[in-house]
């Protein structure tokens, strides 16, 4: 693996090998003093966002340290970005600098791609943090961990994802994923905020909740991402909370089982209940915790060698 910009077209092999080194990486890790693995010492490894971001550039920052590697955090706002400068200059710099691996986060789809374009010479490595609405791979991965730690092996299971799906990155790289992993994914959101061809994504889509609610293994709540939304596309805030909002009473039509996700940020009362939101049922602060293992997976399998050096 040379970058991870997508879960579309990343195949079984190596995301299992992913999910597994992330789990080896949290056993390993796992009641030690110090967290701190030698691996990845004599590293740069570079955050760059161009968005706003609290858990996944904490969690990658995290992951490099955790592993030995120097970190360093750019932010559109305090860079040379401010002056007017190209994300490909932009890019270059870092690359010259000496970063072994740029990891961007930027409000356009496919900007993760274009970096890779112009740093696969310099030999630097691209991991996409978030591309507008495209893409989320480190997302879909902790996403996936997250369900395998409550629910065994993914294959079979029936998994909904509910909510803005058109403004998404999330949903489209938890949709690539899962599947590959061979989950059954139902996408539920009103019709205006289902994406154009999502028919054609090996998917169910259904516009009403209360129905699939009792079939579920798990359930991924989205947030209404009103940043990216020009124009109305539900009639109004509590509208939409009464028609697709996870609050208690849903949450007792779930099997015992079931698990609920949620990226985070969350509006809470919008897309999901604080009862819920709060509930042992609910795993947002585990998605956070293996956030870190999996993205120290991701920075292990694209810098180091095979050999976890623990
Ligand atoms: C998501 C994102 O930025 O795409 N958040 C995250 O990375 N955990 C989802 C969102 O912003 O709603």
């Amino acid at each position: 693996m040379r970058h991870l910009l997508s879960t579309e077209g990343l195949d079984l092999a190596t995301a299992t090998s992913l999910l597994d080194t992330a789990d080896t990486l949290k056993q390993t890790l796992l009641g030690r003093e110090v967290r701190k693995l030698p691996t990845l010492r004599g590293r740069t490894v570079v955050t760059l966002f161009y968005e706003n971001s609290t858990r996944t550039r904490v969690s990658f920052e995290v992951a490099g340290k955790w592993m030995s590697a120097d970190v360093i955090n750019v932010s559109a706002s305090s860079s040379s970005v401010g002056k007017g400068e190209s994300l490909r200059d932009t890019a270059l710099t870092l690359a010259a600098a000496g970063a072994d691996c740029v990891i961007i986060r930027h409000p356009a789809s496919g900007a993760a791609h274009r970096l890779a374009g112009w740093l696969d010479e310099a030999g630097t490595h691209v991991v996409n943090a978030g591309d507008g609405m495209h893409e989320h791979p480190t997302q879909a991965l902790l996403d996936a961990a997250t369900l395998r730690e409550r629910l065994g092996e993914l294959a079979g299971r029936r998994i909904a994802i509910v909510g803005d799906l058109l403004h998404s990155r999330v949903a489209r790289s938890n949709v690539h994923l899962l599947r590959t992993l061979g989950a059954e994914v139902v996408l539920v959101a009103p019709p205006t905020l289902v994406p154009t061809g999502a028919q054609h994504w090996g998917v169910e889509v259904r516009h009403e909740l209360d129905p699939e609610l009792p079939k579920l293994d798990a359930v991924m709540m989205l947030r209404v991402q009103a940043e990216r939304m020009h124009g109305a596309f539900f009639p109004s805030a509590r509208e939409y909370s009464v028609a697709y909002g996870l609050n208690q009473a849903r949450l007792d039509k779930l099997p015992e089982h079931a698990v609920v996700l949620h990226p985070g940020p969350m509006l809470r009362g919008m897309e999901i209940a604080p009862a819920v939101a709060d509930s042992p049922r609910a795993a947002i602060t585990q998605q956070v915790r293996n956030g870190v293992h999996v993205r120290m997976a991701v920075l292990y399998h694209l810098l180091a060698g095979e050999e976890i050096a623990a």
